[in-house]
């Protein structure tokens, strides 16, 4: 049996973003009433459309690194999904100053406002960017490196913070550590788009982009569809079940640490799809999809430029925990999704 929400009051921060809009619109086929914080830094007006004229939704236009917004924001809710946050590693390095004060700050007042209002479990973003320089694949949650730029460092401290308030104050939260997210919606333009709407976006107006590196280094990339299932179960398995699932895994990984039954729920798990490609290996496979549409752009070329900093080779997560704790079952195949990405770009060029 699938977990999800449903008939419940959940706050989405981050609403207008990529993500969060994904989310909301899920959550209100489901039957929730929906709440989405935003102050529309990097989110837009026009992903909230179909969502603004749902009577079950409302928008408070505000700032995660204000309180009172939200400990309003959460009056009422049973659930917190925090996707609010600057993300982007190469945004983080320009400007460490903002993305602290939003991704630490502003997570610690939404925690804190969580905790308040008594929610009944509080989801949060964490990301695949925590395990920095761990040599390790496939990454396991507890094999952590060294952060390789402050965005990580942000998500990190984001689960530190949570796993204290859990501790402290008795909040269940579940951070979900995404790894190279994609889907409709994603923003392709600005200095800080992600590879895929980029790459999307220009083979499209038949432009070249430029391949950061060899094209060796691979990602595990994860459609949106597998996120929004990810989110569905971390609010909505039952405690009892998600406890008997860490009994089992951590009999199959060793080495993974023991929690106890005693505490708060407080874990972290992987959100992926658990296989890699490499970019040129990408490139292909865009070529490919987009081609059906406008042949000529099987023949455009990309370049290569330096490899970025903060950026590791290869990313591919183990999602066993998530699969043994949550029952997390990832449908959507790099192939298969982008196949609706690149689907939805064309129709919306
Ligand atoms: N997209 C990915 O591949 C990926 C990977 C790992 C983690 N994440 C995390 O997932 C979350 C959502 O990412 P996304 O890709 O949808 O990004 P996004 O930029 O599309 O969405 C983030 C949203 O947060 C809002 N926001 C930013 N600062 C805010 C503030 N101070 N107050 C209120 N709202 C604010 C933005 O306006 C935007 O709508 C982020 O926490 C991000 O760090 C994303």
């Amino acid at each position: 049996m699938e977990y999800k929400i449903t008939d419940s009051k959940v706050l989405v921060t981050g609403g207008a973003g990529f993500i969060g809009s994904n989310l909301i619109d899920d959550l209100l086929l489901n039957g929730n009433q929906v709440v989405c914080l935003d102050n529309f830094s990097t989110g837009k007006r026009e992903n909230l459309e179909e969502a603004l004229e749902n009577p079950d939704f409302k928008l408070i236009v505000g700032d995660i690194r204000d309180k009172q917004v939200c400990m309003d924001a959460v009056k009422g809710c049973a659930y917190v999904l925090h996707q609010a946050a600057l993300g982007s590693v190469p945004r983080s390095i320009a400007d460490p100053i903002t993305s602290t004060e939003v991704n630490i700050t502003g997570f610690v007042n939404m925690l804190y406002a969580a905790k308040e209002e008594k929610v009944k479990r509080f989801v949060y973003a964490a990301s695949s960017s925590t395990y920095g320089d761990h040599p390790d694949l496939p990454k396991v949650e507890h094999k952590i490196g060294n952060s390789l730029s402050p965005y990580s460092i942000t998500k990190f401290v984001n689960e530190l913070y949570a796993a204290n308030f859990s501790k402290i104050y008795g909040i269940e939260t579940i951070g979900l550590r995404y790894f190279n997210v994609f889907g409709r919606r994603q923003d392709p333009d600005g200095a800080y788009a992600a590879v895929i709407p980029k790459f999307v976006s220009s083979l499209i107006r038949h432009e070249s982009s430029k391949i950061n590196g060899d094209g060796t280094y691979s990602r595990d990339f994860t459609y949106i569809e597998n996120v929004l299932q990810a989110n569905h179960l971390a609010a909505a398995v039952p405690t009892e079940r998600i406890r008997t699932g860490l009994v089992h895994y951590q009999q199959e990984v060793k080495d993974a640490p023991l929690s106890s039954s005693e505490e708060t729920l407080s874990e972290v798990v992987n959100v992926a799809y658990g296989e890699r490609a490499s970019l040129n290996e990408l490139v292909v496979s865009l070529k490919e999809n987009l081609s059906q549409y406008d042949p000529q752009i099987r023949e455009i070329q990309f370049d290569y430029g330096p490899a970025r900093e903060g950026d590791v080779p290869h990313s591919l997560a183990s999602i066993q925990k998530a699969k043994s704790i949550l029952g997390y079952d990832p449908k959507y195949s790099l192939q298969r999704g982008l196949k609706e990405a690149c689907n939805w770009y064309w129709e919306n060029a």
